[in-house]
């Protein structure tokens, strides 16, 4: 049976108005990598930051006035509502657009929308994280709210993979949960540099180097859609019950509301059952190549 992911707040942008974007201003900017780079958000009414929270893996559309909207993961902590992050990669127009803008600029924001990381389903258990380039940005709310609660959880492990070692984002704060006893921190290169003392390949290679009590563990995966598939397909064959591993899916969205069509995957719509699911949730979709 799947585990329920149904746990999550309302709209609250627009509560009665899901389409109408909130205007929220840009308060600070971080570089991560060349192409990538963190947003903090404050919105511009205090009513609308005062109703606004989420939970970890929920997404917002991110508008741009006159270019389009996006879909973007909130990488900030869901305890820390005085402003919102989104870590964002410029592959488009929207995302490009996003990326010129300066602190103080104003631009559009629906949600939050989506299924969440099912943290409370996974109280109790170890808890291994898989993580591809920027599929570690809806991953950073869990991260804080396990750290947070950590005597709540088993084992903390998370498994990161990144082209080199220049595309690593959030890198001060993975080097100082490297550092913790209480959670192991594997990086995986698929292009090292010479500075480079770190594993090489993919990240699903380093699965290997972790011993798993598979029907304790709960896994959470979110990356490109390869590495999505092998990862699930690997704990798949280490015995990791099929409710307990749970995929962050992509797809290209419009509404976020589960009316365009646009997102859907099979008879789902990532936007609405999704972006997180468990595996048997999806599982006749997941083994094939194209859905
Ligand atoms: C739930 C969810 C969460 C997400 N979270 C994040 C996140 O946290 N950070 C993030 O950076 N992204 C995230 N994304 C991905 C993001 O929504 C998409 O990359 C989005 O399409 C970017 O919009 P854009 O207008 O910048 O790019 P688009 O213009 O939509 O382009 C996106 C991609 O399509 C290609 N493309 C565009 N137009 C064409 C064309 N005419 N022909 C061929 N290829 C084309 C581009 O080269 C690019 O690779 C998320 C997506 C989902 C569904
Ligand atoms: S984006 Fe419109 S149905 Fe999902």
């Amino acid at each position: 049976m799947s585990t329920s992911l149904s746990q999550r707040p309302p709209i609250v942008t627009h509560a009665s108005l899901p389409m109408v974007p909130t205007m929220a201003r840009l308060i600070d900017r971080v570089q991560e990598t060349s192409n990538t780079f963190t947003c903090r958000l404050e919105f511009v009414d205090p009513e609308a930051a005062a109703r606004f929270r989420f939970y970890p893996g929920q997404f917002n559309m991110v508008y741009l006035f006159g270019v389009g909207e996006a879909a973007i993961s909130i990488s900030s902590d869901p305890d820390d509502l005085s402003s919102i992050q989104h870590t964002i990669r410029h592959v488009g127009s929207v995302t490009f657009a996003v990326s010129r803008l300066e602190v103080g600029d104003v631009l559009g924001i629906r949600g939050p929308f989506g299924s969440n990381w099912p943290l409370e389903a996974c109280r109790g258990r170890d808890v291994l994280l898989v993580a591809g380039g920027i599929g570690i940005a809806p991953l950073r709310p869990a991260i804080y709210q396990i750290l947070k609660h950590r005597e709540q959880y088993g084992r903390l492990i998370l498994l990161y993979g990144v082209r080199s070692p220049k595309d690593m984002i959030y890198r001060e704060e993975v080097e100082a949960w490297s550092k913790r006893r209480d959670f192991q921190v594997m990086c995986t290169v698929d292009y090292p540099d010479p500075q480079w003392i770190g594993p090489v390949g993919v990240v699903t290679s380093l699965m290997r180097r972790v011993r798993l009590d598979s029907a304790r563990t709960s896994v959470l995966v979110c990356g490109p859609r390869v590495m999505n598939r092998e990862a699930a397909h690997s704990f798949l064959s280490h015995h990791v019950p099929e409710e307990h591993i749970f995929v962050s899916l992509e797809r290209n969205m419009r509404c976020g509301i589960g009316q365009c069509g646009h997102c859907q995957y099979g008879p789902k719509f990532v936007c609405k059952d999704g972006p997180v699911f468990s595996y048997d949730s999806v599982r006749t979709m997941f083994s094939k190549e194209e859905v």
